[in-house]
C-alpha cells in the first residue's frame, strides 16, 4: 500500500513569507502548492531587514497565502503542519509559529517543527539520489555552514563563520558600493563587468586547519582599498572592486570545502542557501567536485532563497520519522544549532487535551 503524507508548511524566519502544501508518497515528494510573498520592496527603503517591519509584513501576507491555498484544499487532507521555528528574526518567526499553533489547535493536528537550515539542506539533498554521508555548504544572509549530513535529519556542523556570514558580507560591501538591496545579486551582476584580479583581497583563514570561516577581515580590506581611491576612481573601479571581492569570497568558500572533502570521503556535496544563487560559486564548486569525483547537488535557483517548499519537504520526512509536537509545546527560537534539533523530537498527543482555562471557573 502506498503511504501518503500531506504537509502544510509555513516559513517566516526572515523577509519572505512562504506557505506550501506538499505530498509525500513513499519516496516521492510532490509540490501541491508553493506560495511566496517577498518583502524586498519594503526593505529596500531601509537597505536591510528591520525585524519588526518584517513581522508586520508577515502578519499581513501570511493569512492571505493560507487563505489562497486553503480555498483549494480541504484541511481534512492535511496530516500535519510544518513550521520554521528558528533560527531567524524572533518577531518574524513568531508570526509563523503562532499561525501554525492556532491552526494545529483548531484542526487538532500535529505540528512538525523544522529548523530553517534543515530546509536549505533538503533543497539540495532532494535534487538527486539521496546518499549519506553528504557534505553541505549552506551560505545565506545569516549563515555560512559546513554540515556533515550523516543520515536523514542527522547533522554535525563541522565549520561555521566566526563573524559575518557570506551573504551578510555581500550585502555590506554592496551597500558600501552604493548598490541596491538585496546586495548579493546586485553586487554579483556588477562584478560581471569587472576584473576579479584588479584588487588583491585576502582569502581569510585558508591557511589554518579549521573549517571555520571569517569574512570581517575581507570586508575591512575592501573598505581600506576604497579609502585609497579618489571618489572618481571609486566610481570607475566599482565593478573591479565587486569582482575582486566576489572572487575572494568564492575562493574562501571553495578552499574550505576542498579541505573538508579531502579530510573524509563524502558520497555527495550539497550547496544551498541564498548565496548558492551566485553563479561564480556554483561554477567553482562544480569544477571542484568534478576534480574530486564527488557528485554535486545544488539547490535550484527557485529554492536558494527562503521558501516554504523546503520546509514542507523536511516536514514530510521528519513527520514520517516520528517528529511531531502538539500546539501547546512549540515556540520560536532565534538561535539554535541544527544538530541539537534532533533531540527536539516530541511525540504529539492531541487526545483529550484541555484548552487553557477549560474546566476552571
Ligand atoms: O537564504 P536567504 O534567502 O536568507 C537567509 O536565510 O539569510 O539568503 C539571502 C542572502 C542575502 O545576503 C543575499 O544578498 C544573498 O543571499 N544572495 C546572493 C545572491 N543572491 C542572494 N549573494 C551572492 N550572489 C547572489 N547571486
Ligand atoms: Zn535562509
Amino acid at each position: 500500500m502506498r503511504k501518503t503524507t500531506t504537509i502544510l508548511a509555513i516559513e517566516t524566519s526572515c523577509d519572505e513569507t512562504g506557505v506550501a502544501l506538499v505530498r509525500k508518497q513513499n519516496d516521492e515528494i510532490t509540490t501541491l502548492e508553493n506560495e511566496l510573498a517577498s518583502q524586498i520592496d519594503v526593505h529596500s527603503a531601509t537597505g536591510g531587514v528591520v525585524p519588526n517591519i518584517a513581522a508586520r509584513e508577515h502578519s499581513v501576507a501570511l493569512p492571505l497565502l493560507l487563505a489562497k491555498i486553503l480555498a483549494k484544499h480541504s484541511q481534512s487532507a492535511i496530516d500535519a503542519i510544518a513550521v520554521t521555528v528558528g533560527p531567524g528574526l524572533l518577531p518574524a518567526l513568531a508570526v509563523g509559529v503562532t499561525a501554525a499553533r492556532t491552526l494545529a489547535w483548531a484542526w487538532q493536528k500535529p505540528l512538525v517543527p523544522v529548523h530553517h537550515i534543515e530546509g536549505h539542506i533538503y533543497s539540495a539533498l532532494l535534487q538527486g539520489e539521496i546518499q549519506f554521508p553528504a557534505l553541505a555548504l549552506i551560505v545565506s544572509g545569516g549563515h555560512t555552514l559546513l554540515i556533515e549530513v550523516k543520515g536523514h535529519l542527522s547533522y554535525t556542523t563541522i565549520g561555521t563563520t566566526r563573524d559575518d556570514a557570506a551573504g551578510e558580507a555581500f550585502d555590506k560591501i554592496a551597500r558600501l558600493l552604493g548598490l541596491p538591496y538585496p546586495g548579493g545579486p546586485s553586487l554579483s551582476k556588477l562584478a560581471k563587468a569587472g576584473d576579479s584580479k584588479a584588487f588583491t583581497f585576502p582569502r581569510p583563514m585558508l591557511r589554518t586547519d579549521t573549517l571555520d570561516f571569517s569574512f570581517s577581515g575581507l570586508k575591512t580590506a575592501v573598505v581600506y582599498a576604497m579609502r585609497e581611491l579618489s571618489p572618481q576612481d571609486q566610481e570607475l573601479k566599482k565593478a573591479d572592486l565587486a569582482a575582486s571581492f566576489e572572487a575572494a569570497v568564492v575562493d574562501t568558500l571553495i578552499g574550505k570545502v576542498k579541505k573538508a572533502l579531502q579530510q573524509k570521503p563524502y558520497t555527495a556535496m550539497l550547496l544551498a542557501g541564498g548565496v548558492a544563487a551566485n553563479q561564480p560559486l556554483r561554477a567553482a564548486l562544480t569544477k571542484l567536485c568534478a576534480q574530486l569525483h564527488t557528485p554535486l547537488r545544488v539547490a535550484p535557483l527557485s529554492l536558494c532563497g527562503d521558501n516554504a517548499l523546503m520546509i514542507g519537504q523536511v516536514g514530510a520526512i521528519a513527520f514520517e520519522h516520528g517528529r511531531g509536537s502538539s500546539w501547546q509545546d512549540l515556540d520560536a527560537t532565534a538561535r539554535m544549532p541544527v544538530e541539537s534539533f534532533n533531540a527536539a523530537v516530541l511525540q504529539p498527543d492531541l487526545s483529550g487535551r484541555e484548552l487553557p482555562g477549560e474546566g476552571s471557573v
